[in-house]
């Protein structure tokens, strides 16, 4: 067996993270993958929400291999100019909230958001920060110290000072947190690693406001929300909230490691030459890429596309709740950024176990959820032949 030699070495040498699925993944081609034996599955994961345009998709594989051709990294890296980062601006600015008129790069999400946050200290010269409970922003240590889950802040206190929580989607817990001491309010528009929660219309609106009336910076954690995951370009765009921060990565370049973060011309024009910068940031191979798959998003008009394929899913899947209302107890998202929750981890870990058997990939969320986020392009047979999977991996274990 072909795998058993991948197996063993990343078992023996990789640090203990994760809880390995024993499947090793040698191609994909679109929402599809083939393990090192040739077994094909259909991946509803989409590596975690970032193959936004499927696997191996030509037009990010034409990018790569012409930009390559070019040049991978500026000399003195940011200091010098590139065509394929202007390129990448010009297509980011029409598709970004326009009162968003400055923007930078990073290399992955956690990356913008520990830019941002750093930033808005350095902006409203105050120290403190409200992230809301059941949030995720990212692994390194101040996005840990932004992050409302135990799991992932506890085994490494002490954390960064001066980060706050409130509760996603109640106004009033966030305005008797808000003081002159805070710099900015992050928060992802929809839950997603937290599991998928959507907060009430109003919400985000009236967050903006306490946030200005406050002199509180709005730092919008699109992450995983944008770039067309739930229907619109981004969440907040299409809702006409003016963050001060959007933060970026996922699915921004369609696989590619990459981020990035827009800001207002109120902030921009408050930072100066050294408040931010790094190696990479900005790579015109990443740039490339990133524009290769905004064209594609926009050019295909792949938003309709999410918000139908979505209605699909609801639709089915509101129908497994009401003939299985034993075991799922909710069903919510919004686009292709859904999910099911189950009535206890057990039966969840059992239904994707059951899905992975019969070669489907889902992801186990907040224990008994299964997050659903295939890639945004999936064609409705597709999206058919997985929830068949799922419907009889639930069935399976009733
Ligand atoms: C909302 C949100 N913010 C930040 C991150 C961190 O991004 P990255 O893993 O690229 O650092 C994630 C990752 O899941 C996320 O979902």
């Amino acid at each position: 067996m072909k795998s058993q030699a991948t197996f063993e070495i990343e078992d023996k040498y990789m640090a203990p993270f994760f809880v390995k699925q024993k499947i090793s993944i040698e191609k994909g081609d679109g929402v599809f993958v083939w393990d090192e034996e040739g077994t094909r599955y259909i991946d509803f994961t989409s590596g975690w929400g970032v193959t936004c345009i499927g696997h191996a998709q030509p037009v990010i594989t034409e990018a790569i291999v012409e930009q390559s051709k070019k040049i991978l990294q500026n000399p003195n890296s940011g200091l010098t100019y590139s065509p394929a980062r202007a390129e990448l601006i010009s297509s980011l600015m029409k598709v970004l909230p326009s009162h968003l008129t400055h923007v930078f790069f990073s290399n992955s999400g956690a990356e913008a958001n520990d830019a941002a946050i750093k930033l808005a200290r350095k902006v409203t010269n105050r120290l403190d920060v409200i992230s809301t409970h059941q949030s995720f922003h990212g692994r390194t240590i101040s996005t840990a110290s932004a992050t409302g889950q135990a799991s992932h802040r506890e085994k490494f206190n002490p954390l960064m000072p001066n980060y706050r929580f409130v509760i996603y989607g109640d106004l009033d817990d966030l305005e008797q947190a808000l003081d002159e001491n805070v710099a900015a309010f992050i928060i992802e528009p929809i839950q997603g690693e937290g599991g998928v929660h959507i907060p009430s219309e109003k919400y985000l609106k009236e967050a903006e406001r306490l946030c200005n009336e406050n002199g509180t910076l709005l730092i919008a954690d699109e992450v995983q929300t944008g770039f067309c995951r739930t229907g619109p370009m981004f969440v907040t765009g299409a809702m006409g909230i003016k963050v001060d921060f959007l933060t970026m990565a996922k699915g921004i370049a369609g696989g590619f490691p990459f981020g990035g973060f827009a800001m207002s011309e109120k902030v921009a024009s408050r930072l100066e030459i050294g408040d931010h910068g790094g190696t990479f940031c900005g790579n015109p191979m990443g740039c490339a890429v990133a524009h290769a798959v905004i064209t594609y998003l926009v050019d295909n008009d792949v938003s309709a596309n999410v918000e139908h394929m979505g209605r699909i899913c609801l639709e089915i899947m509101g129908q497994w709740k009401e003939k299985y209302p034993n075991i799922i107890k909710d069903i919510r998202g919004k686009g292709l950024l859904l999910l099911i929750e189950f009535a206890d981890s057990e039966i969840a870990r059992k239904v994707s176990d059951e899905c992975l058997g019969r070669k489907l990939f889902v992801r186990q969320t907040q224990g008994n959820g299964i997050r659903v986020f295939p890639a945004l392009n999936i064609k409705a047979e597709e999206l058919n032949e997985g929830l068949e999977i799922m419907q009889t991996a639930i069935e399976s274990v009733i």
